[in-house]
C-alpha cells in the first residue's frame, strides 16, 4: 500500500466511524451505536410518544363501527326497547358442540342464581343470600318468554341482575340463550330442535318500534 493509498483508507475508516457514532435517533437514544437503522425502528413503537396525534399516543383505538374477526354484528338496540327486542332474534344456528358450550357457559354465568337445572334455585339465591328471586326458567312465566327479551336480560341485565354484555360475545350470549330454550322445551316450552332459533311471534307495535330503533346508536355491541 503507498502513501495515497493509505490515507484513502484511513480517511473511509474514520468517515464511517464518525458516521456510525452520529447518524443514530439522538432525540431517543443519545448512546453510540453501529448501523442504528437496523437497530432502531423507523417507525413508531407501540406505547412510545408520537406528534402526530393531539393525544400523543402512537397505539390506536379501532374506528369506530369496527367489528373484530369473528365477531357478530351488533344489533344496534339500545336499552329501554323492551318492545323491539320482544321480536328481535338471531340468524345463528348452532350445533351440538356449540349447544353443549352453551350449558358450559350458562353453569358459569348464570346457574349461580338461576340454577344448574334453571329453576331459580342457584345457590347464591337458594342459602338466602341474593334479595330477589332469578326467573324459574322452568315456570309458565318464563317457558314462551321470547328470545330477543332473554337477549336484553342478558346483554344489559333485568333489576337485581347485572349485565352479561362484557363476559359473553354477541354469539355466546345467543348460545347460552339456546341452550335455556332447549332445556324449556322439554319442560312445557315451545319446540326446539337443534339448529333452530325459536322466533316469538310478531307483535302490533313492533315493526314501528324497531324501525325507529335503528336510527339509534349503540356501542355495547
Ligand atoms: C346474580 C344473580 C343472577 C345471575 C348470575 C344471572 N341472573 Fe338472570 N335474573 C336474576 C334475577 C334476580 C332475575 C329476575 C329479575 C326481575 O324480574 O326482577 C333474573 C331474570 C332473568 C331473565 C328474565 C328477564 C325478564 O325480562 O324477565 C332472564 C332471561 C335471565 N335472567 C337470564 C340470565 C342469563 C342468560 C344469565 C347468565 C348469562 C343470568 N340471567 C345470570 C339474577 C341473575
Amino acid at each position: 500500500m503507498n502513501k495515497t493509498q493509505s490515507i484513502v483508507v484511513a480517511s473511509l475508516i474514520i468517515g464511517l466511524g464518525l458516521t456510525a457514532c452520529n447518524s443514530g435517533n439522538t432525540r431517543r437514544n443519545p448512546g453510540k451505536v453501529y448501523a442504528p437503522d437496523m437497530t432502531y425502528s423507523r417507525a413508531y413503537d407501540a406505547y412510545t410518544y408520537n406528534p402526530n396525534f393531539a393525544d400523543s399516543q402512537t397505539s390506536r383505538p379501532p374506528v369506530a363501527g369496527t367489528i373484530a374477526m369473528g365477531h357478530e354484528l351488533p344489533d344496534h338496540l339500545v336499552e329501554g326497547d323492551t318492545n323491539a327486542y320482544k321480536t328481535y332474534t338471531t340468524a345463528l344456528r348452532f350445533n351440538e358442540g356449540e349447544m353443549k358450550e352453551g350449558q358450559r357457559l350458562f353453569n358459569i354465568y348464570c346457574a349461580i342464581c338461576h340454577g344448574a337445572e334453571l329453576d331459580g334455585q342457584g345457590p347464591l339465591y337458594k342459602n338466602g343470600k341474593f334479595a330477589a328471586m332469578p326467573a324459574n326458567f322452568k315456570d309458565a312465566k318464563y317457558l314462551h318468554m321470547p328470545v330477543g327479551q332473554m337477549y336484553a336480560a342478558a346483554k344489559y341485565g333485568k333489576n337485581m341482575m347485572g349485565s352479561y354484555a362484557s363476559q359473553l360475545d354477541v354469539k355466546q350470549r345467543w348460545q347460552v340463550i339456546a341452550y335455556i330454550k332447549q332445556i324449556q322445551s322439554s319442560n312445557g316450552g315451545d319446540a326446539f330442535t337443534l339448529g333452530n332459533m325459536p322466533v316469538a311471534a310478531p307483535q302490533a307495535n313492533a315493526a314501528a318500534d324497531t324501525a325507529k330503533a335503528v336510527e339509534k346508536k349503540d356501542n355495547k355491541g
